[in-house]
């Protein structure tokens, strides 16, 4: 059977503080299938955003991709005139970002900020881009959005404003939604809620999501595959059941023992020590080997990602390969039950 065009292909991405500046991203290589909710994760400072912003076409001046490619269903995005990007963000990919209060105007009513973005996507004007900004609320379930509509950001709690800025990102009925850490600012309810209202427009639509999260927790829930971050490279990619059953990785395993386990009652079990390396800090070799129990000689090369089992890739020497402290953790973090 022919496969599917992906959704988005990410090959050796490199992104670095102006031209001569230490690299943020190196060689990033990722797939998004068409439909598939794929996960980035990994500890602040990884790269996660600055993935998201390069394959959006928005870096911060001087940031800005070095090398490599970003594809969408096909279509190379780097190459393209910043009016192209523009008309291609909102209508083909749309983003939400962390904290919705950066991204409304405080000044515009919700109407007016939603009648903007239907304006320029849809040619939509007067009565009928508020009857379609009334739509747009009561599908991200917006309550009372009749009247919602005339209110002004500051009059909405959180979760409400980030549902403002979910409409907003569905406008254009984009196909790729980039979710990055959309739901971190709010308390756990309403966190649950906003990724439950991302799933099931994900699976109304057959969106594809690239959803950015330091949480595992959201990853289990979530997302179909996951690729963990780790200083600016992708360390480990694989479906998540790979991912939470297999970790080939020593830093995805350390993640995973760092989430607070129920059989341990709740516990954080234990965290990585140490911290990702400050830009331009890096190392030769693999960047995690200063936190690496497993380091040896053969890490002062940089570990190329590798296939280490069915679709699932490491970057390590020693995939799979347990520190003699994590024995024990790891067996129970992943369910496993303690030895006998
Ligand atoms: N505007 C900037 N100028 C220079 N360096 C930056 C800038 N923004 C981020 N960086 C650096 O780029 C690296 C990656 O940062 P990034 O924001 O992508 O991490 P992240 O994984 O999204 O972290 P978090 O979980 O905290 O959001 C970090 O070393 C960070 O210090
Ligand atoms: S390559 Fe070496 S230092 Fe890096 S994670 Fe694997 S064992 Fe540790
Ligand atoms: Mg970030």
């Amino acid at each position: 059977m022919e496969q599917r065009q992906p959704m988005l292909e990410v090959t050796q991405l490199t992104t670095a503080l102006g031209s001569r500046g230490p690299e943020i991203l190196s060689g990033v290589d990722l797939t998004l299938r068409s439909g598939e909710v794929l996960g980035v994760v990994g500890e602040s400072g990884s790269g996660k955003s600055m993935l998201a912003l390069s394959i959006m076409g928005l870096l911060p001046h001087p940031i800005a991709v070095r090398a490599g490619r970003v594809r969408l269903e096909g279509r190379d995005l780097l190459p393209l005139p910043a009016r192209e990007m523009r008309a291609l963000r909102g209508k083909e990919i749309a983003m939400i970002f962390q904290e919705p209060m950066t991204s409304l105007n405080p000044v515009m009513r919700v109407g007016q900020q939603l009648g903007e973005v239907l304006r320029w996507k849809l040619n939509l004007r007067g009565n009928a881009a508020r009857a379609e900004g009334i739509a747009l609320l009561r599908r991200v379930e917006m309550p009372d959005p009749q009247r919602q509509i005339d209110a002004y950001p500051h009059e909405l709690s959180g979760g409400m404003r980030q549902r403002v800025m979910i409409a907003m990102a569905l406008a254009g009925r984009p196909r790729l939604l980039v979710a990055d850490e959309p739901t971190t600012a709010l308390d756990v309810t309403i966190q649950a809620q906003i990724l439950d209202l991302v799933r099931k427009i994900q699976r109304d639509d057959g969106m594809s999501v690239l959803l950015i999260t330091h949480d595992l927790g959201v990853i289990a829930e979530m997302c179909d595959r996951v690729a963990v971050m780790y200083a600016g490279r992708v360390v480990e990619f694989g479906s998540v059941l790979d991912i939470f059953d297999r970790p080939a990785h020593p830093y995805t395993r350390g993640l995973l023992a760092s989430r607070p386990s129920i059989t341990a009652g709740n516990q954080w079990l234990s965290t990585i020590e140490g911290t990702v390396p400050a830009l331009g800090q890096m190392g030769e070799g693999c960047s995690f080997a200063p936190r690496c129990q497993l380091a040896r000689a053969a890490c002062r090369e940089v570990p190329p990602l590798r296939e280490v089992g069915p679709a699932h890739q490491a970057a390590c020497v020693a995939p799979f390969e347990l520190a003699p402290s994590e024995t024990t953790v790891n067996a129970m973090a992943l369910g496993q039950g303690a030895p006998a």
